[in-house]
């Protein structure tokens, strides 16, 4: 049964994405599965030194999700409930990759819903195939010149091999 425009429910799926890995599509796509729309929010990450620029970030979380209709990349800064709240949506996903996750996760959630109190957080167990990626290893093991083609989708292989070759 379809649901009505009204009734539509809007996740976001925010983090640095720099950049997109197998780990945060394995947690996209299942999220929209379950939501009607899905936004990824990709942050300006001023606490970061990022390899691709915000643009670059942008363009490869949608390129990577391009047969998703229903999930949209889109650039933010500030609190990430205030771009919720912009964007009409309802929900913020997370990945849950391990334990040392969860603390972390806990705090975060709480502290939105703090701000935020009609805003839910909802925890996705991130597959065991891709639980081991992390944005940062596969940045490192790229630069080093090993193989990353099973850990990051064809557009963010592709990109990650021209970027390092233009600062080589
Ligand atoms: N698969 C693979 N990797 C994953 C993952 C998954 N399912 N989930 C998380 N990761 C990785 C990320 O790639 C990142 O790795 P890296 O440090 O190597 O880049 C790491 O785990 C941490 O991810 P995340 O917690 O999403 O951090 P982030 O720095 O990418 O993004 C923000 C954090 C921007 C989403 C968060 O700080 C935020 O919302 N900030 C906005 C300001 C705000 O509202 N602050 C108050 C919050 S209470």
């Amino acid at each position: 049964m379809s649901r009505s425009a009204q009734s539509a429910v809007c996740a976001v799926y925010s983090g640095t994405f720099d950049p997109l890995t197998l780990g945060h599509e394995d947690a996209i796509r299942r999220a929209a599965r379950m939501f009607d729309r899905v936004i990824i929010a990709v942050a300006v990450a001023h606490h970061k030194k990022t390899l691709f620029s915000l643009d670059q970030r942008v363009a490869l979380a949608q390129a990577a999700l391009a047969d998703c209709p229903n999930v949209q990349a889109l650039p933010f800064d500030g609190l990430i409930v205030e771009f919720v709240r912009a964007h009409h949506a309802q929900v913020i996903v997370r990945g849950l990759r391990s334990v040392t996750d969860y603390d972390y996760e806990t705090q975060m959630s709480g502290m939105n819903r703090h701000l935020a109190p009609e805003v839910d957080t909802v925890f996705l167990h991130t597959s065991a195939a891709v639980q081991h990626i992390s944005s940062t290893l596969v940045r490192e093991i790229a630069k080093l010149g090993g193989d990353v083609s099973g850990l990051v989708s064809p557009p963010v292989l592709n990109a990650l091999r021209s970027q390092l070759a233009a600062q080589n």
